[in-house]
């Protein structure tokens, strides 16, 4: 063949822009957005993304547990088409999906909130914005474009000012609030230690700067865009960083679930809990769901994976609760296995995370649709037309290698969902 008969045949992709779309294009799963998330960031930032408590036993777990479960089809049938779409808190969504509240995300990318939660609206997918975020949850608001928002709340010593908190979120729209229970004091994050990144007052040595060199584009925004500040804890000034210093004084009790739930009458979750008998204080004091989390093993070492309690927490909730789940989410198989055991729905953490720190926006976007295409592979595949189809009956524990003797039938409590 002649090159001028070949050349019809070339086709020369346009380069696109921003270079960085090309790029985030390429990465075809959550773990690829992470590398490339990883090369853009400095080291300080970098610790706070990736970092588990102490041993970062938990942070493996959440992660290795998955591997113990197989997803197991029941009869084929006919899928034409599947449907993604669920109820979660009274309101529809698009997919069974919600981005976590974080701390500090502008130290992934300037645009921090603003950026996640536009990529949130396009999903029509809830976005959870922690007490220390960057943004102001009236500026989240003004960005949402009715996408359910929620607040996630740290109690601290001054109950005041948590309840001044609360009021800015119910008269900025917000629908949902989430009392965190899992951060009651400082973990020890030793990758984050080591970065230097003591927080409130991070150590900015030569190495810090040098780092910052290497990581230009980072380095440039960083220090181009407004001053990191929490603006939801007091006004947006170094007063609010201060105020760091005195949160998780380890004076949050069950008791505390009390006055939350006269301080707020919208739906009401508990975030944060592990074990059975926290969902059943949270049906009695009246709340509207759980959420099944180890804070994404960065709280307490030691801490069961997620996935692990699920079933004997949707056991407990029984129909009174609705219980969501996050921590070591990375796949949309993950996604089926907790939606089978009685999820309604997986909040993504560094899932999201990943995407805003390696291109904004357009890298959270890019996250989500990963995850999506990867649900609705996996339901295709189970035989699963709607969320409802995904059931208990499709998820058991790996079975030994052949010769070995079979584990009892797990997960136990595995309830339909
Ligand atoms: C960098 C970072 C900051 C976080 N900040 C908060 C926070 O301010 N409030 C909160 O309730 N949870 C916070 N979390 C926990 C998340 O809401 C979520 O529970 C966790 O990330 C889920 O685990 P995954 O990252 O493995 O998906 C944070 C997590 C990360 C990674």
């Amino acid at each position: 063949m002649r090159l001028r008969e070949t050349l019809p045949l070339l086709r020369i992709a346009r380069p696109e822009t921003p270079p960085g779309a090309r790029r985030l294009a390429r990465c075809r799963s959550i773990d690829d957005v992470a590398r490339m998330a990883r090369r853009r960031l400095p080291i300080g930032a970098r610790a706070y993304l990736d970092s588990g408590a102490e041993g970062e036993y938990t942070l493996r777990r959440n992660r290795a547990a998955f591997d113990e479960l197989e997803l197991v089809p029941q009869m084929l049938h006919e899928v034409d088409e599947v449907d993604t779409t669920t109820t979660v808190l009274g309101g529809r969504i698009a997919l069974p999906f919600a981005l976590s509240p974080v701390g500090g995300p502008r130290l992934f990318h300037h645009e921090g909130e603003l950026a996640a939660v536009r990529a949130a609206r396009r999903a029509g997918i809830p976005y959870g914005v922690s007490t220390l975020a960057n943004t102001s949850v009236e500026d989240v608001a003004a960005h949402a474009g009715g996408t359910p928002l929620w607040f996630q709340l740290y109690v601290w010593g001054d109950r005041g000012e948590a309840k001044e908190a609360v009021a800015r979120a119910r008269q900025a729209g917000f629908q949902a609030l989430l009392f965190s229970i899992d951060t009651t004091v400082r973990s020890k994050r030793e990758r984050e230690q080591r970065a230097g990144l003591d927080l409130p007052h991070p150590n900015l040595s030569l190495r810090t700067f040098l780092d910052g060199a290497l990581h230009p584009d980072w380095a440039w925004h960083f220090l181009t865009s407004e001053t990191i500040s929490f603006p939801n804890i007091g006004p947006p000034d170094h007063r609010s960083r201060e105020k760091l210093e005195d949160m998780f004084d380890g004076t949050v009790t069950m008791a505390d679930l009390d006055w939350i739930r006269e301080l707020w009458d919208g739906p009401l979750l508990l975030k944060g809990v592990i074990q059975p008998e926290q969902a059943v204080q949270a049906a009695e004091a009246g709340l509207d769901g759980v959420i099944v989390s180890n804070h994404g093993g960065r709280q307490l070492d030691h801490a069961p994976a997620t996935i692990d309690v699920l079933p004997s927490i949707v056991e407990a909730a029984g129909d009174r609760l609705e219980v969501l789940v996050d921590s070591g989410f990375r796949r949309g198989s993950d996604v089926a296995v907790a939606l089978a055991l009685g999820a309604k729905a997986v909040l993504l953490g560094r899932a999201h995370l990943y995407g805003l720190a390696a291109a904004g926006e357009g890298g959270v976007r890019h996250c989500i649709e990963l995850l999506a295409e990867e649900l609705r592979m996996t339901m295709g595949l189970c035989a699963a037309r709607r969320i409802a189809d995904l059931d208990a009956t499709m998820v058991r524990h790996r079975l030994p290698p052949a010769g070995e003797p079979r584990p009892a039938p797990a997960p136990a409590h595995a309830s339909a969902g």
